[in-house]
């Protein structure tokens, strides 16, 4: 499965975002930890030379590779030159930070030992070119640990905005067994885990807000062009009600896998 990005857009939305991204994601937040208990669990005492944080957004978990890893060098890589700016400017001045596109990545082959990426890879084009990139760039032994999301994601967004119009209002993610069977041989798959969260909101725009502030609107080819007519975006909420829940608040719910690789 291939998905159409622009990722022009994909790093001009999330640059824009970067001084609100912090104040609006709880979601990452829970994930990347979630996933950073993962690395711990691999005892990755072995892979301490050279570590990436792939998607690094505003660095706020390259520190803490930092802090858990120590590593002797740790590269915060990011296609959103706006967040790599604003990552410079709060963390520690000896990361190096590389503004790229994880599907091309410009490090050299065998050279990574540990690869962190959380909440990133969901906006790559094709998991093939992507698996091929980490493959490549990681050392023999040398381990990945991916989070993304699954189709089911924001199920009640996409389901609100179904009954409006056929327009793409929501990013659509890969299944984990189209992601998985990409992977090459000698790329092993060491850990896989899925989970569902919801993050529970009293009003829909909080929803919507959280989701402007973090840079994470719409980037499939597919969407809406034109103005979203005021009488759709009735509509859609009046259509999101559906899922209110008996405590009163609207949820959104998000498929996450995490993935450990390990490179035979
Ligand atoms: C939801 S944020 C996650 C940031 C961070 N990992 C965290 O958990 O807080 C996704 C990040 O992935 C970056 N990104 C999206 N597509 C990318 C690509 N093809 N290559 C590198 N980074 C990408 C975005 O710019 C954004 O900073």
């Amino acid at each position: 499965m291939q998905l159409q990005i622009d990722k022009n857009r994909v790093a001009s939305s999330f640059s824009k975002a970067a001084a609100t991204y912090d104040g609006s994601s709880l979601l990452q937040r829970d994930v990347g930890e979630e996933l950073l208990r993962i690395v711990s669990d691999q005892n990755t005492n072995n892979a301490r030379g050279s570590v990436v944080d792939l998607g690094c957004g505003t660095g706020f978990f390259t520190a803490k590779l930092e802090a858990e890893l120590k590593p002797k060098q740790l590269i915060g890589l990011d296609i959103a030159q706006g967040m790599l700016e604003y990552a410079k400017s709060l963390k520690a001045p000896h990361y190096q930070w590389l503004c790229a596109d994880a599907e091309a990545l410009p490090l050299a082959q065998n050279s990574v030992d540990l690869l962190y990426s959380s909440l990133a890879i969901q906006w790559c084009e094709t998991p093939k070119a992507l698996f091929y990139e980490i493959e490549r760039v990681l050392t023999a032994g040398g381990l990945a640990f991916l989070s993304t999301l699954g189709p089911e994601s924001l199920f009640e967004l996409r389901g609100s905005w179904s009954l409006v119009d056929q327009q793409v209002h929501v990013n659509r993610f890969i299944g984990l067994d189209d992601l998985i069977k990409h992977l090459p041989s000698n790329l092993e798959l060491v850990v896989t885990k899925q989970q569902k969260r919801e993050i529970e909101y009293d009003k829909l725009n909080e929803l919507t807000s959280d989701l402007k502030n973090i840079g994470a609107h719409n980037m499939n080819a597919g969407e809406s062009k034109g103005l979203t007519g005021r009488l759709k975006v009735k509509q859609f909420k009046a259509n999101y009600e559906q899922y209110r829940k008996s405590n009163g608040k609207l949820p959104a719910t998000y498929e996450v896998y995490y993935l450990a690789l390990k490179k035979l």
